[in-house]
């Protein structure tokens, strides 16, 4: 047997392996499929304070080896999520995360102040990093001042486990990473993804009804893998992976580049068994190769 248990904050995780948030729904859609209790822990859709019905279609477009998104935060709130999502992902027997949006810092402590009162949520993913929304999100994340205020507010108001979500778009990944440490985050996930834009060239209008979207899938995985590495030798917390991971094989770059977990995004569109896949792989992968626990794989290649 491996041990794939890993440590993130005041979180004990059963295996490295996470869903993305805005991927996996609230978990329910996926239900039918498999288990979801198997998985390290889910991310929820992103929650704000007041509903929001999000951006105007078209907000998806697929490009080659990926896809742009820009869905603008739709969700219906926390009061409904108090009511009608949480007692039903307080069922499942894993990490439970809520991802946390605003527009202002003072609605991000608000709402981490609410989840904070959930005894089931596992921990907060501060998202710093949406790039489809006019207030918030990117704006917070790629501005070195208030990545730092907003992530102090943030752990001031929340004490379990809190992940800040970085933006991959920025010069130094490493200053954001950096940032969120010294602010007081128990860990960083990244990347969300890449402003992209794309033209259909039949109607010459944008694919996307906001011209430019976020990018993700295999298109950004080397992307997202070289600022996975540059954040886990630049910081001590541990880092999560995201970008493109769409089989085990990629997830096992990610953890041997530094990442202590992964978060599988995009993969679950086109796959809905992806991340338990993926995690099957993990395993396979650890016993093939000797390992008996999943941390002696975690910066395998810094250390060599
Ligand atoms: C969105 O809802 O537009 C995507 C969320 C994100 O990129 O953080």
């Amino acid at each position: 047997m491996v041990n794939l248990e890993v440590n993130i904050g005041k979180t004990t995780f059963k295996n490295p392996v996470l869903t993305a948030s805005g991927t996996f729904g609230n978990g329910s859609e996926f239900d039918d499929f498999f288990d979801v209790s198997r998985l390290g822990g889910i991310l929820l859709k992103g929650t704000t304070l007041e509903p929001r019905e999000g951006n105007p279609y078209p907000r998806m477009a697929e490009t080659p080896s990926g896809m742009l998104n820009s869905v603008g935060l739709q969700n219906k709130g926390i009061d409904y999520f108090e009511k009608n999502i949480y007692p039903k992902v307080s069922l499942y027997k894993t990490n439970v995360i809520v991802n946390i949006n605003g527009n202002y810092i003072e609605e991000y402590v608000e709402l981490a102040s609410r989840v904070n009162k959930l005894d089931n949520i596992a921990g907060i993913e501060l998202n710093i990093s949406c790039p489809n929304v006019k207030m918030g999100g990117m704006a917070f994340g790629t501005n070195a001042a208030s990545a730092r205020e907003v992530t102090k507010a943030v752990r001031a108001a929340y004490n379990k486990t809190l992940i800040v979500k970085l933006s991959p778009n920025v010069t130094s990944i490493v200053d954001f990473a950096r940032i969120a440490e010294e602010e007081g985050a128990d860990s960083i996930s990244l990347i969300n993804t890449l402003l992209g834009m794309a033209v259909d060239i039949r109607t010459l209008r944008p694919s996307l009804s906001t011209i430019t979207g976020g990018l993700s899938g295999p298109a950004v995985k080397p992307i997202a893998l070289r600022m996975v590495w540059q954040a886990a030798k630049a910081v001590r917390i541990p880092v999560i992976g995201i970008g493109g991971i769409m089989n085990s094989d990629d997830a096992i770059e990610f953890i041997a580049a530094g990442a202590s977990a992964v978060q599988v995004g995009t993969a679950s569109f086109i796959d809905p068994m992806a991340s338990v896949r993926i995690l099957e792989g993990i395993e396979e992968y650890l016993t093939t190769k000797g390992f008996n626990d999943i941390k002696d794989l975690i910066g395998y290649i810094n250390r060599k």
